[in-house]
């Protein structure tokens, strides 16, 4: 794992993006594995102010979404990702081929997760895999507890998620509607994209980034698994930094 730290957030943003856009032009046919929130939404809109200004090819580039709703049945809207994503793939121009998620209405949940995942390996598998990280050390909808042999697969969400679909301008669902389920790809898969990018920004996250860093490899903490990975490169701001300050080598590796 190599770790950087950044001074601000404005500058993990922006070293992120570039980090996104650099794989993006060097594996033009790739695919680059996203996720959604406070992390990860600002970064997608700066790599599309960045493309926007310098333009490079995507017209073969695709990108799969971590994780997805299942839209209970009956729900008043469909409950999906594509909100949080379409600025990326209006920005990149990525049609639904290109800019990937799994459907939010499937007849059958698990069966679309299997879809889903093969897909992604027949199309070669996800080279970039951007991560944002819960403050309880999450990954998708993998919480603590989520077994790290599992691929993708179906799970209820959190309270929090339940929280963000009642009050969520794009979702606003009355949580009388759930129960709530997700599609989200396991740990399993997040350990097979050939590069893991997680994303750490300010204090709340950093209890659960020296928890994945520091701590035993363990199912309690779902980050903590990176620590296996073999190409794990960890951008965060000095805030989330707050618990592995003065382990970290100057050429970003841990201090053993
Ligand atoms: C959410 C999402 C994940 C996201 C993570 C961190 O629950 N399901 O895809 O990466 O938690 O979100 P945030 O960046 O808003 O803290």
């Amino acid at each position: 794992m190599r770790i950087r730290i950044f001074d601000s957030r404005d500058e993990v943003i922006e070293a992120a993006a570039s980090v996104w856009i650099n794989y993006a032009i060097a594996h033009p046919t790739g695919i680059i594995g996203c996720c959604t929130g406070t992390t990860t939404n600002p970064m997608h809109a700066l790599i599309v102010e960045k493309y926007k200004k310098s333009p490079f090819d995507t017209s073969n580039l695709r990108t799969a979404n971590v994780d997805q709703f299942v839209t209970p049945n009956p729900c008043p809207k469909k409950l999906t990702m594509y909100h949080s994503m379409r600025p990326l793939f209006e920005g990149l121009g990525l049609d639904e081929e290109h800019g990937m998620l799994p459907n939010c209405t499937p007849d059958d949940p698990e069966l679309e997760c299997e879809r889903y995942e093969k897909k992604i390996q027949a199309l070669g598998g996800i080279g970039l895999q951007e991560l944002g990280i819960g403050s309880d050390a999450h990954i998708g909808f993998c919480l603590p507890g989520t077994p790290f042999g599992k691929g993708m697969h179906v799970t209820r969400v959190s309270d929090k998620i339940v929280e963000d679909i009642r009050t969520q301008p794009q979702h606003g669902v009355d949580p009388s509607y759930g129960p709530f389920y997700g599609m989200t790809m396991g740990l399993k898969t997040v350990m097979h994209a050939r590069m893991t990018f997680p994303i750490t920004i300010g204090s709340s996250k950093a209890q659960a980034t020296a928890n994945a860093i520091l701590g035993p490899v363990t199912e309690q903490v779902p980050a903590s698994i990176l620590q296996m990975h073999p190409n794990c490169l960890w951008y965060m701001d000095k805030e989330a930094a707050e618990g592995i300050i003065g382990r970290i080598n100057p050429d970003g590796t841990l201090i053993k």
